[in-house]
């Protein structure tokens, strides 16, 4: 393709692009429950608070380092200073993990989508999902065996995402995001219309949204608040790094951090509305309270909802338009995460686009398929999804601000760099929050998981299950960056190696 090509067309597709990355499942599987299982209506003060004071602030951050440096995430980090390349490389492995496991729950979605209109679950969605949809195995280990109708679903997925990312940044990045987050946000909207008018919707919503005042003085409500910014925003994990890196050098970047912060979180609290109100119908089907029902991730989406579907009246709607949202959600987000590693691999060898996105797919694309699509893949899943978000995010976000701060004193750099093309100007309450408020939180959110996982072990998983997927696997990662930053740069791309101006 051309060079421009290689460019955002303008900042409202880089926009698209970054709302289609941050809106995805946790918007619509995670944040309703959390926000239920912290205070509820309460929640939204320490949910705003970590908005304004880590989200939104971090966010700025990445896009000053793609922005500034103009490359991956590994070229980016290498450019502030050599030393830092290993945490681009950390990043990526990061997005190589998540790939591997979103990809397969993309299938789900898609299949769930066609479900709908027969209810194929019939009237035991939970028994469908796990012995007739997934036949999941009770013992927790390694198995080849494949459950087709799945690993084809999740071969289409990856094929699709191939496509979409030959087509380059603007003409498919952009233009697919600038599509499918308009008709994201339209088909969601139905659905929370028909949902609100299901009866027993406003019992939902009570449940949803009366405060629990005392939640404010729980310390693990404010580390929820950060957690759920930090996962909804995909702060600190090379994204927005690589996507800051294709907008025109002059772009308003602090303008479109805010909107896209904004964006996001007014997308979770609809999805917080919608499934709530779903819930609300049935518990009151059921003659139960909303808290027999409320439950978030799989469960949500792939038991509650089905359920749901088969009672309320325009239940065949309400799953199309559910399970499509949960696609085109979690397909804008993994566009996203792939691309990460393809501009990394593409910067170091020195490639097109086309070959790098080919050496980049194609093995995730069999390793995903390999592992995910079978009777054991479930399990797999609930372990690497908990170990990559618990501590792989946390600790790489943490160590990437320590250095960017303490380690290297970029930050003025930074703020420069942002002031020079934007237009709200940041002063010392950014460089104070960034630089300080995040690293606290987020140590604190690292400490607390690591001494409860130490503790009590993960979810009464067999332990050297948790010991090689979990803890190997996001220790591997720190290895293998190390590594990957020790090997030599194409001559192409060293040969562009200049610092910015
Ligand atoms: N932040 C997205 C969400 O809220 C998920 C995501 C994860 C996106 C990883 C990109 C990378 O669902
Ligand atoms: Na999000």
């Amino acid at each position: 393709g051309s060079a421009s090509n290689e460019a955002f067309s303008g900042r409202t597709m880089f926009i698209f692009a970054a709302i289609g990355s941050a809106v995805g499942l946790g918007n619509i599987w995670r944040f309703p429950y959390v926000a239920y299982d912290n205070g509820g209506g309460a929640f939204l003060i320490p949910y705003l608070v970590a908005l304004l004071t880590a989200g939104i602030p971090l966010l700025m951050l990445d896009y000053a380092v793609g922005h500034r440096y103009r490359a991956s995430a590994p070229l980016a980090y290498r450019r502030l200073h050599p030393k830092l390349e290993m945490i681009g490389w950390w990043q990526l492995g990061i997005c190589v993990v998540i790939a591997l496991y979103y990809a397969i729950i993309l299938a789900w979605a898609m299949q769930y989508t066609i479900f709908s209109f027969t209810k194929a679950w019939g009237d035991d969605p939970a028994g469908f999902f796990m012995s007739d949809y997934m036949q999941v195995s009770d013992e927790v280990t390694i198995s080849f065996n494949f459950i087709w109708p799945v690993f084809i679903a999740t071969a289409i997925a990856w094929l699709a995402l191939l496509v979409v990312l030959m087509m380059g940044v603007q003409k498919g990045i952009g233009r697919i995001n600038a599509i499918l987050i308009p008709l994201l946000v339209v088909m969601f909207l139905i659905m929370v219309g028909i949902a609100l008018t299901l009866p027993g919707a406003s019992g939902g919503l009570d449940a949803l949204f009366t405060p629990s005042w005392e939640a404010l003085g729980d310390s693990s409500v404010w580390v929820a608040a950060y957690g759920q910014i930090f996962f909804s925003l995909s702060v600190g994990f090379g994204i927005m790094i690589t996507y800051a890196a294709y907008l025109k050098p002059k772009s308003d970047l602090t303008g479109s951090a805010l909107v896209v912060g904004f964006a996001n979180s007014s997308f979770e609290i609809l999805a917080g509305i919608g499934v709530f109100a779903a819930l609300g119908f049935m518990a009151a089907a059921a003659g139960t309270g909303v808290d027999e029902v409320a439950t978030s991730g799989i469960g949500l989406a792939f038991i509650a909802f089905p359920a749901i579907i088969s009672e309320a009246p325009f239940g065949v709607l309400i799953g199309v338009l559910f399970f499509g949202a949960l696609a085109f959600a979690g397909f804008t987000s993994m566009i996203s995460i792939v691309e990460v590693i393809v501009a990394g691999f593409r910067d170091k060898l020195g490639l097109s686009r086309p070959v790098a996105v080919a050496v980049v797919v194609i093995p995730l694309a069999i390793v995903s398929l390999l592992f995910f699509p079978t009777t054991t893949g479930l399990n797999l899943l609930d372990v690497v999804d908990a170990f990559v978000n618990n501590f792989g995010i946390v600790a790489a976000a943490l160590i990437s601000v320590l250095m960017l701060t303490a380690g290297f004193s970029a930050l003025p750099t930074l703020r420069d760099h942002l002031n020079s093309v934007s237009s709200f100007k940041l002063g010392r309450t950014w460089m104070i929050v960034a630089g300080a408020v995040t690293p606290v939180v987020l140590g604190y959110m690292l400490i607390d998981q690591l001494t409860l996982n130490l503790a009590e072990g993960y979810n009464d998983m067999p332990q050297w299950f948790v010991n090689v997927f979990g803890w190997g696997m996001a220790g591997g990662l720190v290895v293998i960056a190390y590594l990957l930053s020790k090997l030599p740069w194409s001559r192409r791309t060293s040969a562009a190696f200049t610092s910015p101006a």
